[in-house]
């Protein structure tokens, strides 16, 4: 427990709460541009659609009023756009705030949330929050889901079940007939959050269409989405969720009246329509991926296939190694805190910067061994 002044005595702080680690952040934001070169948040290295920002320019001026609660218009356009109705549809502040509401809304004291153990941190945080229990299934060698092992770690307390395709933080996916198989095996008690935040750079041929099982009528299913990856909107906070409309009327009413703020409602709505910026980037991610697996490959280390604008690497002493990139001017995320050992996470930079963090990890990796040989 917080220790108690005099002042504070007659607070409560809640044990689920304090549990959580605190944040710790980069300290590499846009507002404060430094000399370090930041591959560690899988931003997007082209920026943000410059319709996005020509739109929000254009808007500036209606900052004074309050935003539409319900982001009509945007919902409009992504249920059209997916072939749903907009009540299938709701935005978030980023869609971290859509994993928070579903831990509002279906976790209580002592109830489980399913989930990989080494995939998207947000649902184990918002799960303890909760006072609820993360149940953390290993991923399999081949560091996808285990998707025959979550299902069967579902118990009578179990509420969400969280597949992120593809995963972050290994890039990894599964393929349609895995996740058409899981789906219907999973019980109707469980709420399946499809966290598909990379689904725009997924590759392969066979990426499961989890938008069918809603236009299919399947209740027991979200798929939550963002505009921070491929529209490059991360400071803006915008995402969505897609789901079954008595489940977004529950969602809408646990959100904040003015969750998402008029930039982001008018810059994503211009967003979804760059189809320039969204093959740019695209083009731009196989591009980076090809060079990484290439170049990771020249120095004997072996990638972890990606489907993501970033790409997972087994280095070793992950910790310590970020920490000697850091010093090299690169900032990547070790993943072992994530539950994936011994590997760093390397999000895609211009291909200058990718090419600056490859000469900056062959020096890291060569003094190491020159340390180690001495
Ligand atoms: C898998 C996954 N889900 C959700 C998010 C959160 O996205 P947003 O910026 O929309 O909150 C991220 C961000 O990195 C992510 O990797």
């Amino acid at each position: 427990m917080v220790g108690c002044s005099l002042e504070w005595k007659c607070m409560q702080f809640k044990d689920s709460i304090l549990q959580l680690p605190v944040y710790k952040p980069s300290n590499l934001t846009a507002t404060q541009p430094g000399s370090m070169v930041k591959l560690s948040s899988n931003e997007n290295a082209l920026g943000p659609s410059p319709r996005a920002l020509a739109a929000m320019q254009a808007a500036i001026g209606l900052c004074h009023s309050y935003p539409d609660s319900s982001a009509l218009a945007l919902r409009v356009a992504l249920a059209n756009r997916v072939g749903l109705s907009p009540n299938r549809v709701i935005c978030g502040n980023g869609s971290d705030e859509l994993i928070m509401l579903l831990s509002l809304g279906f976790l209580s004291e002592g109830d489980e949330a399913v989930m990989a153990a080494g995939t998207f941190i947000s649902y184990l945080l918002r799960t303890r929050e909760m006072g609820g229990t993360a149940v953390q299934v290993p991923l399999r060698p081949d560091y996808t889901h285990n998707l025959p092992a979550m299902l069967a770690a579902i118990t009578s307390r179990t509420r969400l079940l969280y597949v992120c395709n593809p995963n972050n933080p290994t890039g990894t996916s599964v393929g349609a007939d895995e996740i058409s198989a899981f789906l219907a095996a999973v019980p109707d008690h469980v709420l399946v959050v499809m966290d598909e935040a990379y689904v725009e750079y997924a590759i392969r041929p066979d990426f499961p269409d989890t938008v069918a099982a809603l236009r299919a009528g399947r209740k027991n299913l979200i798929i939550l989405r963002t505009f921070a990856k491929i529209h490059g909107l991360a400071g803006l906070r915008l995402g969505y969720g897609l789901a079954h409309p008595e489940v977004i009327e529950y969602l809408h009413r646990a959100r904040p009246v003015f969750n998402v703020n008029t930039l982001a409602q008018v810059g994503g709505l211009a967003a979804l329509d760059d189809e320039e910026h969204i093959a740019r980037t695209r083009a731009h991610a196989q591009r980076s991926r090809a060079f990484f697996e290439h170049e990771l490959g020249m120095l004997g280390l072996q990638p972890i296939a990606s489907e993501t604008n970033f790409i997972a690497v087994y280095v070793g002493d992950d910790g310590a190694i970020a920490e000697e990139l850091r010093q090299q001017g690169y900032a990547v995320m070790p993943i072992s805190g994530w539950g994936v050992s011994g590997c760093i996470r390397i999000s895609f930079g211009t291909m200058e910067q990718n090419a600056g963090f490859m000469a900056a990890l062959r020096y890291v990796l060569e003094q190491r061994s020159v340390l180690t040989s001495i």
